[in-house]
């Protein structure tokens, strides 16, 4: 188990699936938690439950909005005195055919899945460069493959895999390490209930969806996605893609791009 021993570790989206799965992996390594979202009953119910905000401090946050992710950081400095790991997990999904979905649904993606990432490590940097910190984007094995009735959220993935290489390559000088980890298929999330679904969505009621869908192969648990995130934030990994499933997925479409290119054009005529 990585030791996080009175690191200051901020973590957004911690309300639901991966992010409180996450905030709980930290916490039972020692970590001072700063527990981000919007949804502030659940946060504050999560933080009573991890000891209080001594140890876990809920501050309610729409990463959308630059200003509540400066004053999401400078809330986590004066109560801790710094930052030494963030994990950008707040996501959301906007699902369905490109031709059904509005300029404004495209915008909110990436206000959220991006924007949302830029303003929280903006932010955070001063105090990162001050503990030569870490930051892990939590990105997506969509962000490799455009996926059909996702591609907001896969060009929104794609877009936070390119920032994180940049950043990586930046940041080096000053001690800073940024990892992208990209999960497959996770249980126990609420992605697809909250997101906005128009027409062509995979995410129709649970009646319609086929086998696959409701129990997609590879599939992992929040918890195996948090446990991998503890320990990239502790070795610091350029890349990390999830599920033996995921994994293949990423090195076939390195490897032979027409043939999932085939594969997804088979898989669209069947929706
Ligand atoms: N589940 C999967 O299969 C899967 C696969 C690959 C990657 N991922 C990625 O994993 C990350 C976590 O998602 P999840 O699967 O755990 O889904 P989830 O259960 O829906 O969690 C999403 C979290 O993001 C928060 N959030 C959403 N919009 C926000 C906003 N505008 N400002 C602040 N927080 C916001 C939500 O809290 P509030 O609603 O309270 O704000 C919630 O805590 C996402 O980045 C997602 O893209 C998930």
């Amino acid at each position: 188990m990585p030791d996080f021993s009175d690191k200051t570790v901020i973590i957004t989206g911690a309300s639901t699936g991966i992010g409180r799965a996450t905030a709980i992996a930290f916490h039972d390594a020692g970590a001072r938690l700063v527990l981000a979202a919007r949804s502030s009953d659940i946060l504050a119910q999560l933080s009573t439950d991890l000891g209080g905000p001594d140890r876990a401090l809920p501050v309610t946050t729409d990463v959308s909005d630059p200003d509540q992710c400066q004053a999401l950081i400078e809330r986590a400095v004066a109560q801790f005195g710094g930052v030494d790991v963030l994990i950008n997990n707040a996501g959301m999904v906007v699902s369905g055919r490109f031709e059904h979905l509005q300029p404004d649904d495209i915008e909110r993606q990436f206000a959220v899945n991006f924007f949302g990432v830029v303003y929280c490590t903006r932010a955070a940097l001063p105090y990162l460069k001050q503990s030569q910190g870490v930051i892990v984007n939590i990105s997506s094995v969509a962000g490799f493959l455009g996926t059909p009735t996702a591609s907001a959220y896969s060009a929104s993935k794609a877009a936070l895999n390119s920032l994180g290489q940049s950043l990586r390559a930046e940041l080096k000088p000053y001690g800073i390490g940024v990892s992208t980890v990209c999960p497959y298929f996770t249980s126990g999330a609420q992605l697809a209930q909250k997101g906005v679904i128009r027409e062509g969505s995979l995410h129709k009621s649970e009646r319609k969806q086929h086998k696959w869908q409701r129990h997609p192969p590879g599939q992992q648990t929040s918890e195996q996605v948090a446990a991998a995130i503890l320990k990239a934030a502790e070795r610091r990994p350029r890349l990390v893609v999830l599920s033996p499933v995921g994994r293949l997925i990423w090195r076939f479409n390195r490897l032979a791009p027409w043939l999932t290119h085939w594969l997804l054009e088979r898989g669209v005529d069947r929706l």
